[in-house]
């Protein structure tokens, strides 16, 4: 069965439009959980722009086994991340300029200072997965890096126009899916899915984890927390 793991970033975002305490990204996390998804996803960037120091800890001490930490491979945040030790530590590249993750990170060209980043994370005790693009050039150094993760960048196939386009970003998808499970690397899949795109994604039968926040919370605004999450878990399953 896919799993479902819920972004709750874009609630902190809705609190630091007040710069007060409402709403609470950690009691958006809970209803989450009764709503039965299977982890809860937050992540620190480096300018705090959402989620802050303060929700993290909350975070670690509610979802235990559970919290999906997403962060860059900035010296500063992987030393928090030893500190917190989440349950799994998922890295992404990170630009202060950008909305949200732009694209996968290039561990071709990062190996080292990914590498690093793994190294010292898993010696906290997290597991570690890798945000990449489906791409079997930068999969196959995955395993080099020491990760046995990867969650696939899902943007392209989102943000496609046409059922053509679509058809081929998703055939880039399986096929990446595949490829990385053959290396015998667990295989996530995340950025821009929403109620009208995620089924397709869900089939895709190597695929363990599906990772969402936006359309979620988008909807919640109009159905409760609860029952957005539901109606996720009920098209992915
Ligand atoms: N997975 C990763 C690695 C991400 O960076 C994000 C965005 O924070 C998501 C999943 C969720 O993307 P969305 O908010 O578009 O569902």
């Amino acid at each position: 069965m896919v799993k479902l793991g819920v972004n709750i970033d874009h609630v902190a975002t809705l609190r630091q439009a007040r710069k007060g305490s409402s709403p609470d990204p950690v009691s958006a996390a809970l209803i989450c959980r009764k709503a039965g998804c299977d982890s809860i996803v937050a992540h620190l960037r480096e300018d705090r722009r959402h989620i802050n120091d303060n929700d993290l800890q909350r975070l670690k001490l509610a979802f235990m086994n559970r919290l999906n930490l997403e962060m860059s491979v900035a010296y500063e945040i992987v030393d928090i991340a030893c500190a917190i030790k989440p349950h799994q530590a998922t890295l992404v590249p990170e630009k202060r300029k950008e909305l949200t993750t732009e694209g996968g990170l290039d561990i071709l060209r990062h190996k080292t200072r990914v590498k690093n980043a793994v190294r010292k994370i898993s010696a906290a005790g997290s597991k570690v997965s890798l945000f990449i693009d489906p791409d079997k050039k930068q999969i196959s150094v995955v395993p080099e890096t020491g990760a046995e993760i990867i969650e696939l960048h899902t943007g392209k196939y989102a943000a496609a126009r046409t059922q053509s386009q679509k058809k081929v970003f998703l055939r880039e998808l399986a096929q990446a899916a595949s490829f990385a499970r053959s290396l015998g690397l667990a295989v996530n899949a995340g950025h821009g899915l929403d109620y009208n795109n995620v089924w397709a994604v869900s089939r895709i039968p190597e695929i363990n984890e599906l990772n969402i926040g936006y359309s979620i919370i988008c909807r919640s605004i109009f159905t409760g927390l609860e029952s957005a999450v539901k109606e996720m878990l009920r098209l992915i399953r």
